[in-house]
């Protein structure tokens, strides 16, 4: 099998590791070539530029995992809609396209605030820019000819990714008053492991989400790493930070995202829980000096 990796990041190059472990052939396609794993044939291309995917490889699958570096609604616009409608065309145009295309979108299409279970079903209906930019993605992914699945990804964390743990370790992160907003989390493992097997399911649903079995209120996830780190519980947060931040979002509660459809569909998460995945994070660390 061929693979395509259209924005061959974080999480793109955890699945392109695994599916050379696969034996497959993978392409990773990047703004520039540093840092691809062993083995992934460098694209070098501008997935907002059409002319640059003129001569794209011959590929059985497609994962479009670009994220822009800015997080304006220009820079979402320009990467997620724009550089989809150009990957999608210049895949279409080809004499023998690929059989899938996964896309992947974000939690961000949900807006329930009420701290309430959201899944596949559940209504779209956010009026954030970010949200929306992934609802018009996910609408070109159906509509394209090509047989794709939109993967609406939870907060990614691991690897490098773990400033919430150098927050606790360092006593600079605060607690909320009251009950605090959901956090959905995902390992970048099981995003890399579930993309992986979202490209190899047969007969699959148009959408799928991707996140923990648990859902955690923030709060207890800070007060938890501190007793894992060893070191003083976050304190309640008055900075001009967090209020800001409550003023913004009074009583939100968030969303409890459900990924019983990608667990019935035979996935097997190797981090279920933040305690899994963070636990592992923690053991990696440095000792500390004596
Ligand atoms: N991070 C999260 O919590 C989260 C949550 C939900 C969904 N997602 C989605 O999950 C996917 C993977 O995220 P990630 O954290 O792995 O992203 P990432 O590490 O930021 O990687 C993004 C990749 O996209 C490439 N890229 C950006 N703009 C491009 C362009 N115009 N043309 C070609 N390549 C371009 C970058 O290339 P260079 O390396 O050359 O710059 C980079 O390799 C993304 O689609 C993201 O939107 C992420």
């Amino acid at each position: 099998m061929r693979t395509l990796i259209a924005g061959c990041g974080y999480v793109g190059r955890e699945l392109a590791r695994r599916l050379l472990a696969d034996g497959e052939q993978v392409w990773g396609l990047t703004l520039a070539p540093a840092d691809l794993p062993e083995g992934v044939r460098p694209l070098v291309a501008d997935l907002r530029e059409p002319d640059s995917l003129a001569r794209l490889p011959e590929v059985d699958r497609v994962v479009f995992s670009a994220a822009p570096t800015r997080f304006d609604e220009a820079s979402y616009r320009a990467t997620y809609v724009r550089g989809l409608g150009n990957l999608v065309a210049a895949l279409g145009a080809a004499p023998s396209p690929p059989q899938r295309l996964v896309f992947c979108s974000s939690m961000g299409v949900y807006d329930q605030q009420d701290g309430s279970w959201v899944d596949e079903g559940s209504p779209t209906t956010t009026d954030k820019a970010n949200g929306l930019v992934m609802l018009e993605c996910e609408r070109l992914v159906q509509a394209c000819p090509i047989p794709a699945i939109s993967a609406r990804i939870a907060g990614i964390y691991g690897g490098q990714r773990c400033r919430v743990v150098r927050d606790v370790q360092a006593g600079t992160a605060t607690t909320s008053p009251g009950p605090s907003v959901f956090t959905n989390l995902a390992h970048r493992d099981d995003c890399a492991g579930a993309l992986r097997h979202l490209l190899t399911l047969r007969d699959p649903e148009d959408v799928y989400v991707i996140s923990d079995d648990e859902p955690v209120e923030r709060n207890h996830l800070l007060l938890w790493l501190a007793s894992l780190l060893q070191v003083p519980a976050p304190v309640e947060g008055t900075g001009a930070e967090t209020s800001r931040w409550l003023a913004q979002r009074p009583g939100d509660l968030g969303k409890r995202l459900s990924n019983a459809r990608l667990r019935a569909s035979g996935y097997r998460l190797q981090h279920p829980t933040f305690r899994d995945g963070y636990a592992a994070i923690v053991a990696a660390l440095d000792p500390p000096r004596a």
